[in-house]
């Protein structure tokens, strides 16, 4: 081959992996998608465990889970030692966590004196509970659905004031434990009851799991005709197997926020019967398959789930920290 000839094919060569990296690149762009997880494991996960975790296991587990690459982590609650003595130690452990910058830790709060105490201990972010559930509201809150926004709003304002941002939790979003199925239009108000008092988000709980992707789907769609997806997130608990179908549904509906529990770890202790979230691990597996980004290190959150389950004393419910664990073994 001549020089020249072979000039022209390496200028030729160059110039089509130009264009094929432009393209690439273009296409990713196009194609590039976010989920923001919120990990939930260290509040919604323990809250309901037998076992007494001690205070320095929690903050522990908290500092590995900020070594993942979440940007949100739910911590604890500041709410009465006498419904859910498991989070008594709120205050100490959310005081002793290394705060890492650009990682929220929120607390739940579900009313003045959780604020106040939270606000005692420099806490930025509070999560506020509803539910489209008279009955379920009446067990978790000693009060009714529409009692808890009332009470809520008696203090979200004073949150505002500190620059304290707030997330809305409403539970019971498809079904209940005590009243069976529940109307969409029931979720509808409440999300929009809790919009108003200034949530910048609300996650919406199938608390004790019973969602499938044809309920989800309906109580959405109702849902999206007054708030934007952008304004959701979803919280699905795993009892009846259907947490991960019920999160892919919700991201066709554009929603890209979903908090989960690192090993699957969890359940309200008033919710009878309703086992853990999404294993956190489970949903990162399925995320990294669609080419969905997270910004989560899988084998760091392994970790994390390693060393809870051992202070726990309980196998992981995560089937992709399962399987992967028996690869590396
Ligand atoms: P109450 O008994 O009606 O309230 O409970 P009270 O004002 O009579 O207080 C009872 C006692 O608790 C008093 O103590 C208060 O001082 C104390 P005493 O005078 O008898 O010694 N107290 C507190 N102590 C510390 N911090 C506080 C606080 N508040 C009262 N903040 C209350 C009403 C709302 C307090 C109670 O029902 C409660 O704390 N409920 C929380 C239940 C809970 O945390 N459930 C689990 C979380 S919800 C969930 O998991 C669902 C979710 O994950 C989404 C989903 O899956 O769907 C979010
Ligand atoms: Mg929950």
């Amino acid at each position: 081959m001549s020089l020249i000839t072979s000039k022209i094919i390496s200028t030729i060569t160059k110039s089509n992996n130009d264009i094929c990296n432009l393209v690439q690149r273009c296409f990713a762009s196009k194609t590039s998608d976010y989920v923001r997880i919120v990990e939930v494991g260290p509040r919604d996960g323990l809250q309901n465990e037998k076992k007494n975790v001690p205070s320095a296991s929690k903050i522990q587990f908290i500092n590995k889970l900020s070594d993942c690459g979440f940007k949100t982590i739910e911590v604890t609650s500041f709410v009465s030692p006498k419904w859910v003595p498991q989070l008594a130690d709120g205050a100490e452990v959310f005081s002793k966590i290394n705060k890492v910058q650009g990682i929220s830790y929120p607390v739940l709060v579900p009313n003045l004196k959780g604020l106040e105490s939270a606000m005692s201990v420099g806490v930025q972010e509070i999560a506020v509970m509803g539910s489209a559930s008279d009955t379920f509201s009446m067990k978790n809150l000693n009060c009714t659905s529409q009692e808890s926004v009332d009470r809520i709003k008696t203090f979200v304002n004073l949150a505002k004031q500190n620059n304290i941002k707030v997330r809305g939790y409403i539970s019971c979003v498809v079904g209940c434990p005590y009243e069976g199925k529940i109307k969409p239009i029931n979720t509808v108000k409440i999300t929009e009851a809790l919009l108003e008092l200034g949530c910048y988000e609300i996650s919406l709980g199938d608390t004790n799991g019973v969602g499938t992707p044809g309920s989800i789907k309906t109580m959405l769609k109702d849902v999206l005709k007054v708030v934007s997806p952008k304004q959701l997130a979803i919280h699905c608990h795993d009892t009846y197997g259907q947490a991960l179908v019920n999160i892919y549904t919700s991201l066709e509906m554009d929603i890209r926020v979903v908090d989960a529990s690192v090993s699957g770890l969890g359940g309200c202790p008033y919710s009878k019967g309703a086992t853990g979230n999404v294993a956190t691990e489970d949903l990162v597996y399925q995320l990294n398959g669609m080419g969905v980004e997270t910004g989560i290190n899988l084998e760091k959150l392994m970790e994390a789930g390693d060393y809870i389950c051992k202070e726990i004393g309980k196998p992981t419910e995560s089937k992709v920290h399962r399987a992967l664990s028996k690869l590396k073994n």
